[in-house]
């Protein structure tokens, strides 16, 4: 498949904004969907629609087959050890406070401490913000250096108090703001030398990476659907099968139970339906699986080629620019290989990154101003906005170049 065939997959890509082609750059914000996964949404919405794992009849069943397969897909994508470790959630968002709670009430205890990063996004702060305070635990930040890249020793430091171990970091695979691939390996085999599971936002990095939570070693990998040309709605947390046992459920109701018994006798289903409580977006995770399914075809085109390519070019074209800064500088830094993914949020000096926005909106380019959801990063470099400009494997060379003659002709207009 080459890229044109691909983006003739995505209806939303050929359509006009104010009369001008459209050029989607906000991919990391939400993704176009393929006409695989808006076929798979109208074919169960407009008939083959029936409560899942609950009746005997064909479009239960029918139903029932897609949810579950859906959970196999995305087994193999990540390649978990096994389908118990795929809970389905409602985007990365529900996956997190899932974990801050059932986590939070099974491990935490008064005086523990949390580990997280200064680049994350809100989603990763605020959850065990919430924890910290219903169990009395205290939240420790791991600093981001200039670059984008952080300090191992820094951690280490953290890590590092006798008789106080951190419980539980949690940490993004890809910045939404300085789209640094963190070494995770690395960081992870430091985290579990001081015996410190590792929770990975991976809203970002599911998108441009290939992701294999064995080789990782991740405790926790969470993401959302839509990010991933899948539905709004929907989620995976995947969690290390000793931790998903061991961990007391979020929510109650529906399948989540094996027997209920008043008046207070109830047991819970084995995972991974323990986490699964009320109907499942049973229909969005039918469409999820054939994103993945999406993905998996591309076998001919090579999706990291593409955007390494891309990221290059554009790092170079927009460096170029006058008074142009972008966040998050690849390189070697502490020994470790920081990659970038095809993310490039800037400041342009004397310009407001609004203003940016919506005169490049009018030329009908899709770009994302704003605080990213990453406020404490963004005061890190004495900003409250950004402009960011995100790629997905459907964007071409011909829209960077014209993403950046664009640029060059606002701020014209605006300095
Ligand atoms: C790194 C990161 N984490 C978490 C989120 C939250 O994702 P969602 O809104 O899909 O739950 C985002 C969304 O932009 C993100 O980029």
């Amino acid at each position: 498949m080459n890229l044109s065939q691909i983006r003739e997959q995505f209806p939303a890509l050929s359509q006009k904004v104010y009369g001008k082609p459209l050029v989607y750059l906000d991919n990391g914000a939400t993704s176009q969907k393929p006409r695989q996964v808006l076929d798979v949404l109208q074919e169960m919405q407009g008939g083959l629609n029936g409560n899942i794992h609950r009746a005997v009849h064909y479009l239960s069943v029918q139903s029932t087959e897609r949810y579950d397969r859906a959970r196999a897909t995305i087994r193999d994508f990540i390649n978990a050890a096994s389908v118990n470790e795929v809970i389905f959630t409602s985007g990365t968002t529900g996956s997190l406070n899932l974990l801050a709670f059932s986590f939070g009430q099974t491990y935490i205890r008064p005086g523990d401490r949390i580990v997280i990063t200064r680049a994350e996004h809100h989603s990763n702060i605020v959850p065990w913000q919430m924890m910290c305070k219903r169990t009395g635990a205290s939240l420790e930040v791991w600093e981001v250096e200039e670059s984008g890249a952080m300090d191992p020793k820094k951690l280490e430091q953290i890590l590092d108090k006798q008789g106080r171990k951190p419980k539980l970091l949690a940490i993004a695979h890809i910045s939404n703001v300085l789209g640094l691939v963190n070494p995770l390996r690395e960081i992870i085999r430091i985290a579990h030398y001081y015996g410190v599971p590792v929770v990975v936002d991976g809203a970002q990095g599911i998108v441009h990476k290939k992701v294999d939570v064995q080789d990782m070693d991740a405790d926790f990998y969470v993401f959302s659907g839509h990010k991933l040309y899948g539905p709004t709605g929907t989620g995976v947390l995947y969690g290390k099968e000793k931790y998903l046992e061991e961990m007391v459920p979020w929510q109650g109701g529906g399948d989540m139970i094996t027997k209920v018994c008043l008046p207070t006798g109830t047991t819970y289903a084995p995972l991974p339906l323990k986490f699964e409580a009320g109907t499942a977006n049973y229909i969005g995770i039918a469409g999820l699986g054939a994103a993945v399914e999406f993905i998996n075809n591309l076998n001919s085109f090579d999706i990291e080629a593409h955007e390494k390519e891309i990221t290059s070019n554009a790092m170079k074209a927009l460096q170029e620019i006058e008074g142009c800064k972008i966040y998050g500088i690849p390189g070697t830094y502490y020994g470790q290989v920081y990659e970038k993914a095809p993310v490039f949020s800037m400041s342009i000096e004397g310009v407001h990154p609004a203003d940016i926005a919506i005169l490049l909106d009018k030329l009908g380019i899709a770009a994302r101003s704003g605080m990213l959801c990453a406020e404490p990063l963004l005061e890190r470099y004495q900003l409250t906005a950004v402009l960011r400009a995100s790629f997905a494997l459907y964007n071409t060379q011909e829209e960077l170049d014209f993403f950046v003659e664009s640029l060059r002709k606002v701020l014209k207009m605006l300095r």
